[in-house]
């Protein structure tokens, strides 16, 4: 058996006044000791619900789920003292200093104060936290923040972490800060639970992904298998006007191994091909026969939106009410800790 295992979770929210939301809707995961797995999906997937299941922050509505054989629902406090979690809104005391805030959470766990101390100061070195040390949370920045939580979760020195999109609102040099991080701490042989909404994140860090959409699992598998089940390869247009998108789409319905996907604006087609380069230069001379004009022309690896795309048939979707641009929402959701 895997050291964190669901089996068949349902967590259904109903808002008072609006349909049931089936934010989990058999979910299984299985996550081997010492390893990274990475739940994959877009916003309103169940992330953040199947984390607060396994942390024993909510229960479920039915299906069981253990972390090293211990029963997350009978047992939540038998739980509560291996795990660590760094949520997606960093918990931290706005008035208290960076230094104070890892300070309490050794003393919360009765670690007594000395050594509250000792580990406080371990981790704003691991953290390069140091000039920061003494200053109220208030004033840091986003990824300061996650680096103070994610050290908040580590006092305890957790032989499981739970870590819920623990990059998403860095930037790119934070981003790889973490991401080693997190790789020293499965080096010293803890198992971690990340979530995530990039695939180049899960492709960096996980041994195995499971993506899911709407509650539960739709692809498991490492990152090379599903970057293959999606097709290796891509060739993206942006047209100069979408008057020209039927040539475009005829064209690159030759060259590739699905048929091309278009924007809503029209503007944008891809598809997958055997081989970029080749496909890339077939493609430009047709277009340049055609009279196509272009923006812009090139090979790109898949993105998350390809492996829904192929998998789901939709593209990952914002939630409904939410701002239709989803890049944009996403940052302002993301970023305000
Ligand atoms: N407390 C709640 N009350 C009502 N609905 C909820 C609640 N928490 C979550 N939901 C709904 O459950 C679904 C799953 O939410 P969840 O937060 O798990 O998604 P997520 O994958 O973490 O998304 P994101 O990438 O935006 O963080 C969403 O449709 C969400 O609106
Ligand atoms: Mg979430």
């Amino acid at each position: 058996m895997s050291f964190i295992e669901a089996r068949e979770l349902r967590k259904t929210y109903t808002p008072k006044g609006a349909e049931p939301v089936h934010a989990l809707d058999g979910l299984d995961l299985s996550v081997p000791q010492g390893t990274i797995t990475a739940i994959l999906g877009p916003n309103g997937a169940g992330k953040t619900t199947a984390v607060k299941v396994l942390t024993t922050l909510i229960v479920p509505d039915s299906g069981s789920a253990t972390i090293g054989g211990i029963d997350v629902v009978a047992r939540p406090e038998a739980i509560r003292p291996i795990i660590g979690v760094s949520g997606q809104y960093a918990a931290v005391d706005e008035n208290l200093t960076g230094f104070e805030n890892l300070d309490m959470v050794g003393r919360l766990y009765h670690l007594g104060a000395k050594a509250s101390r000792a580990r406080a100061r371990e981790l704003i070195e691991l953290f390069e936290l140091s000039e920061a040390q003494n200053r109220p949370v208030k004033g840091f920045s986003g990824g300061m923040r996650r680096r103070i939580d994610l050290a908040g979760a580590l006092v305890t020195r957790p032989s499981v972490l739970f870590l819920d999109e623990p990059t998403t609102g860095l930037d790119p040099r934070s981003r790889l800060g973490m991401w080693d991080i997190i790789r020293s701490l499965v080096d010293g042989g803890t198992t971690v639970l990340l979530t995530t909404q990039y695939l180049e994140e899960a492709d960096q860090l996980a041994d195995d992904i499971s993506v899911i959409d709407t509650g539960k699992v739709i692809a498991k598998g490492t990152a090379d298998e599903l970057k293959a089940s999606v097709g290796g390869q891509r060739v993206e247009l942006n047209l100069v006007t979408a008057d020209d998108v039927v040539d475009a789409v005829e064209v690159l319905r030759r060259f590739g191994t699905v048929e091309p996907a278009i924007s809503n604006d029209s503007r944008t087609v891809t598809v997958s091909v055997e081989s970029g380069p080749e496909a890339l230069q077939l493609v430009l001379g047709e277009l340049n026969v055609r009279n196509v004009a272009l923006f812009d022309a090139g090979m790109r690896r898949p993105t998350l939106d390809d492996v829904f795309l192929r998998l789901t048939g939709h593209i990952a979707t914002t939630e409904p009410g939410e701002d239709t641009d989803e890049a944009d929402a996403g940052a302002r959701k993301k970023t305000s800790a």
